[in-house]
This record gives C-alpha cells, structure tokens and sequence, in this order.
C-alpha cells in the first residue's frame, strides 16, 4: 500500500515536465490518476509509461481554458468513481519573455486565463464533491516568480502571484470541510518550459556560472521535475493534515541568498 493508495487524483498538465513526474509517483503511491492535458499524444505516451509499471491512470485530453469539456470529465470521474480526493492545479504556459513595453493585452490575457483563471475554473469544479466528501486536497504549482521577478514575464509573474494569494483564500473557505489548499513554488526546473526563446536557460554560460558555480542556488543545481513531485505528493497524503492555505518553495536554497 502506498502514501496515496486508493485515492482518485486529477493532475493538470500530465504530459510531461512535472505533471509527468507528479503523476508518475502519485501511481506509484497507489492513486488512481487522471491524466488532464492538451497534448492528446504526450498524455497517451505518459498514461502508456504509467500502465507499464502496473499503475492506474485514465488520459483525458483537455485543454483546462475548455470548461465544458472540464465539467464534462469531472462528471465522468464521479460517474465511474464517486470520488474526486486531490486536484493538482499544474498546467501552465511560459510565453517568450516581453516587457510590458512591448507586450499585448491578448498575451496577457491568455496567459491569465491559463496560468490563473484555470486554476479557479477547476477547483470550482471539483470542490463541491470533496465538500460532499468532507475529504480533500487541492495542489496548486505556482512558482517563485510568484514574489520575485527577474522581469520580462509579467503576466507569469501575476498568474503566480494571484494563485499563492488565492491558495490563502480558498484554504479559508474549503477548510470547514476538510479540503486542505496549498502550494507549491519551484525554482529552476529543467523541463521543456525552461527553453525560453529557444533557449534552455538552464544551460546557458551565464546561468551555469551565476546559479550554480557562484551557487546563487545553495545546492548547486537546477531542479528536477522528481525533485518536487514528492513535495506535491506529501501535500496530496494523510501526513499533511493541519496544514492549508501554505506555499512550500522547492528552489534548492535559491530564495534564501541574495
Ligand atoms: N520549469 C520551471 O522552471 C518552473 C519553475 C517554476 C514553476 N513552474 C511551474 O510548474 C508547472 C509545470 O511546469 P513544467 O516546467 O512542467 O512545464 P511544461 O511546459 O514542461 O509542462 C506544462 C504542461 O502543461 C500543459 N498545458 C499547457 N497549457 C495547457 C492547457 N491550456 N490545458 C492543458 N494542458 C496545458 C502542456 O501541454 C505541458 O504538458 C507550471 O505551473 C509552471 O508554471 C515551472
């Protein structure tokens, strides 16, 4: 039996990066993890690796901005389970870098409707069954750049910014029925996101000597999608149960030099 054994889980943006990861363990930990993702071929490849290994997951391809197609799957898992116990609030998009000079209102708001309107369209799908439930967790992945900016990314910085305050908000209105709402807030993580500009910015000379030999990150190193995913499933288990309404950062010491 695993931390998360028998537990129905919707994970955002599965297809690969850390929602692949996080789906990975929460089947591991014995989940049963429904796969919501744009990308109907990288969702089908990630279900494929899960089922390999013996774990259970069901792929459903979603764009999260389609919310009658989001309605219509959270009836659906109910229909066949009667149960939704963890929602993991993690696709998002990471446009080219502009300031806001030379940005657009569409820019900024597509980026709003799927890095922060999204994350409040899903939850609100889900919430009414864990209230019936009296049994929930709801995950939001935000980022660092929720309360610092290297600049260049406003509508990123805001969506993370909005989901941190939001993540307080609704752990005040769901905790009387024992949903728990947290956080979490990577640093640098080497996934297909961290090509910006068709950059990895994870390897360029600059960030190699800044960040890891100067050891502006204290340990050395970006981060690995693995590297959070266990955080995430920490907050989805039965050993995080009088906390809600927190942000964990998971930045290798990042956010604590200066
Ligand atoms: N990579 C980093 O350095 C970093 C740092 C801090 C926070 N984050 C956050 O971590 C989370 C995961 O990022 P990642 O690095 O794995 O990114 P990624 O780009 O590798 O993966 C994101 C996934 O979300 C999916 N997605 C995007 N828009 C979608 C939509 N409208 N509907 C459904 N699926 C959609 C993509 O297809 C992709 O599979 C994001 O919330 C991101 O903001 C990433």
């Amino acid at each position: 039996m695993g931390l998360l054994a028998g537990k129905i889980c919707l994970v955002s943006g599965a297809g690969q990066g850390l929602g692949r990861a996080v789906s990975h363990e929460m089947a591991d930990e014995g989940a049963h993890v429904m796969l919501l993702e744009r990308n109907a071929e990288t969702v089908a490849t990630v279900a494929a690796e899960v089922e390999a290994k013996g774990g259970s997951v069901t792929p459903y391809p979603l764009d999260v901005t389609d919310y009658d197609r989001y309605r219509e799957i959270v009836a659906d898992v109910i229909a066949k389970h009667g149960r939704i116990d963890v929602l993991v609030n993690n696709a998002a998009i990471n446009p080219p870098t502009r300031t806001i000079l030379d940005d657009t209102l569409e820019d900024w708001r597509r980026t709003i409707a799927i890095n922060l309107e999204a994350v409040y369209m899903g939850s609100k799908l889900v919430a009414p069954h864990m209230v019936k439930q009296e049994w929930g967790r709801i995950i939001h992945v935000a980022s660092i750049q929720g309360f610092a900016s290297s600049g260049e990314a406003g509508a990123y910085n805001a969506a993370k910014g909005g989901i941190i305050a939001y993540t307080q908000s609704m752990a005040v209105e769901l905790g009387r029925y024992n949903i728990l709402v947290n956080a979490v807030a990577p640093g640098f993580m080497v996934t297909p996101m961290s090509i910006v500009n068709g950059v990895d910015e994870t390897t360029t000379p600059d960030f190699i000597e800044w960040y890891v030999r100067r050891r502006k990150i204290p340990l050395g190193r970006s981060g690995l999608p693995e590297d959070v995913s266990g955080t995430v499933v920490f907050l989805a288990s039965d050993y995080c149960r009088y906390m809600t309404g927190q942000l964990l950062v998971v930045d290798g010491g990042l956010m604590s030099t200066f």
